[in-house]
């Protein structure tokens, strides 16, 4: 399954999951639409072309995978697959693919689609393409939603790929925030340690793969060998003139230039994952942008966060669930059913479903989850429930947590724990980030499991007997 963006999109026009729209303007209306259509499960994959102020065939594609085809069809798993299914699938494929990381190493190639056109020197101008404003309030047109940002590790040589909000400033400059503790950042931090400017590239357009393992906190530098894979195809780079950089041949749009040392320039706010604009105007990092590559008829990858559900919500946390499941396994808990990192809320909402085997399971599961990179930084709840509730459907969960828990012995409180600059709990001005988490074990009391009340049941063989005779009656 070697396949570029425009592989991706064939598929997704061709299953009747893509629209195309034109006229609609950078200002707002992208954004409003994206916005708009994100949470509809049913909902296509949006192409905009001929976007106000800018040339036609300069386009930008949003809602990529906000569907179950399309979600599977990224992650090359079956159509059709339910969320709880997919996710154990999705970890079954990460459990299978740790070992086979050694067989699909980048392929270095000495061209790609990417270089058909170039911008150099006082040429480079980041501003022709159709960046979005996304929400009204914020502070910039952010062109990097949807991207795959490749720094290097100065130390270990480690290639990251990693998704953070870029906004426009000029032609040749374009903010970058990280949060701290982001791969990103490391690296960064290391370079200007040195006293040197960080060489960077950023990937605006590309197959989805790219941002989903961008934007989840996959192992140091892991994320192309995971593209590929997953993909059972090795991804393709091509080493960057200026930065040596190793970037995907296949990319849309290409940028490749240096984070400089001491140089900060007023970025946001942006309308952020919680549903609230985060971090008030003030000093990020930016980009000095050297060179821009990009094929011809270019397409940015958009990603707007938004009060959940949002553009990329089903799709990372989905990835998030499957890893979460698999890094709890590698450290010894048996007997997981699923975890689900929730749509509403992300990492401040996370269930796990196990089959109790023994004394304390439940809490043990729950405090390893709350401290797992995947989870930890800004988390809140973590919700453990037994293995006969399915943690994808939150009726099932908040049944479990109304009926099987209570407040006084089953909630627990660990203070001080990594939060971030986007949580809106926290009142600024503020200068460390940390706030507390909730471990609330909603499974039935391990010590009296088997008296606990029966619940009510429909066989599976009544209910067959029935849907065979009333269910087209009732549309069941
Ligand atoms: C649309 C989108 C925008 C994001 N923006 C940022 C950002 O601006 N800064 C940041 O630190 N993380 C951001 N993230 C989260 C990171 O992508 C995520 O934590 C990822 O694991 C970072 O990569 P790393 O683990 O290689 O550092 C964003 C995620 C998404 C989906």
């Amino acid at each position: 399954m070697e396949e570029d963006l425009r592989g991706w999109l064939n598929y997704v026009d061709k299953i009747g999951q893509l629209r195309r729209i034109e006229g609609a303007d950078w200002n707002l209306e992208i954004g409003c639409l994206t916005n708009l259509n994100a949470p509809n499960r049913k909902g296509p994959a949006l192409l905009f072309d001929s976007i106000k102020d800018h040339e036609a065939g300069f386009r930008v594609l949003t809602n990529s995978n906000c569907s179950p085809e399309r979600l599977a069809y990224t992650l090359n798993l079956p159509a059709s697959l339910s969320d709880l299914e997919m996710v154990r699938a999705l970890w079954q494929k990460f459990a299978a693919l740790e070992g086979e990381l050694g067989k699909f190493p980048p392929q270095t190639v000495k061209t790609g689609p990417v270089m058909e056109n170039a911008m150099s020197g006082d040429g480079v101008d980041v501003l022709k393409f159709p960046t979005p404003k996304w929400h009204a309030l914020d502070g910039g047109r952010f062109i990097g939603t949807g991207d795959a940002i490749i720094t290097r590790d100065p130390d270990t040589g480690d290639i990251n790929v990693g998704t953070y909000r870029m906004m426009l400033h000029d032609r040749k400059t374009i903010g970058l925030f990280f949060a701290p503790g982001q791969h990103g950042f490391f690296h960064t931090e290391k370079w200007h340690a040195r006293k040197q400017p960080a060489p960077v590239c950023i990937s605006y357009g590309h197959h989805p793969l790219y941002f989903g393992m961008g934007c989840v906190e996959m192992p140091p530098g892991s994320e192309y060998a995971f593209i590929g894979a997953i993909r059972q195809a090795p991804v393709k780079v091509i080493q960057e003139e200026i930065t040596g950089l190793p970037v995907p041949a296949d990319s849309e749009i290409l940028v490749a230039g240096w984070i400089p040392v001491g140089k900060w320039k007023p970025e946001g706010p942006f309308g952020e994952w919680t549903g609230y604009y985060a971090s008030q105007p003030k000093p990020a990092r930016v980009v000095e942008v050297e060179r821009v590559y990009y094929r011809n008829q270019p397409v940015l990858l958009g990603s707007p966060p938004n009060r959940p559900p949002s553009d990329a919500s089903y799709f990372k946390e989905t990835l998030r669930s499957a890893l979460l499941c698999h890094e709890l396994t590698k450290m010894g808990i048996p007997d997981i059913k699923a975890v689900q990192v929730s749509e509403i809320g992300a990492r401040q909402l996370v269930t796990i479903a196990i089959k109790q085997r023994y004394a304390g399971h439940a809490k043990q599961a729950a405090v390893l989850l709350s401290q797992s990179r995947l989870a930890a930084v800004q988390g809140r709840y973590v919700i453990v429930v037994d293995d006969d509730i399915d943690p994808t459907n939150m009726q099932e969960v908040l049944w479990a947590l109304c009926t099987r828990s209570d407040p006084e012995k089953d909630i627990d409180i660990i203070r001080r724990a990594p939060s971030s600059g986007l949580d809106p709990i926290i009142r600024r001005p503020a200068d460390h980030f940390m706030n507390s988490r909730a471990i609330i074990d909603a499974c039935k009391p391990f010590e009296w499991f088997n008296e606990f009340p029966q619940e009510i049941k429909i066989s599976s063989e009544l209910e067959k007997q029935v849907r065979a005779k009333f269910g087209k009656q009732l549309g069941l």
